[in-house]
């Protein structure tokens, strides 16, 4: 009897991890979310929009002049390829947007998240 009890408050913190993302706690919904606007690093949000809709990231003026405009683009319609393609390479091409280490599982919940967002 005691050790029975024992185990399940030994083991209860990784079954509590593993009910985070189905429905017990917070919904994947909710996870996306979390992680959009906190993903070990710079939130999303910040260069993409509370909704995943792009915006302006900063308006500047070339030597010359010229007034140039850097935005990050819309991603509330990304295919999945194209989202998995761009977040798992281990050093992506862009310039403006950092590296992420996400899992998988994290991707998952983030594409969920922004192409479910309720408007
Ligand atoms: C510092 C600004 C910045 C942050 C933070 C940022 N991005 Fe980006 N993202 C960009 C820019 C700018 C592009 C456009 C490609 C380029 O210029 O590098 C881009 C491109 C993308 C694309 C490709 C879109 C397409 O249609 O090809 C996806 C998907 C994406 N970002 C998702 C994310 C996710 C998810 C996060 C958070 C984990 C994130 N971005 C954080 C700036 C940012």
């Amino acid at each position: 009897m005691f050790s029975k009890i024992l185990l399940i408050t030994l083991f209860s913190p990784f079954l509590y991890a593993s009910s985070i993302i189905d429905n017990s706690f917070i919904t994947r919904y909710e996870y996306g979310q979390m992680l959009y606007e906190n993903p070990r690093g710079i939130g999303c949000n910040k260069c993409h929009g509370l909704k995943g809709e792009g915006a302006l990231i900063a308006k500047y003026k070339t030597s010359k002049g010229v007034e140039k405009r850097l935005s990050a683009p819309q991603i509330s319609k990304v295919s999945w390829q194209r989202f998995k393609e761009v977040l798992s390479a281990k050093e992506n091409k862009s310039l403006v947007m950092p590296t992420y280490f996400l899992t998988n599982e994290e991707l998952v919940s983030i594409h969920y998240y922004i192409t479910n967002l309720k408007k």
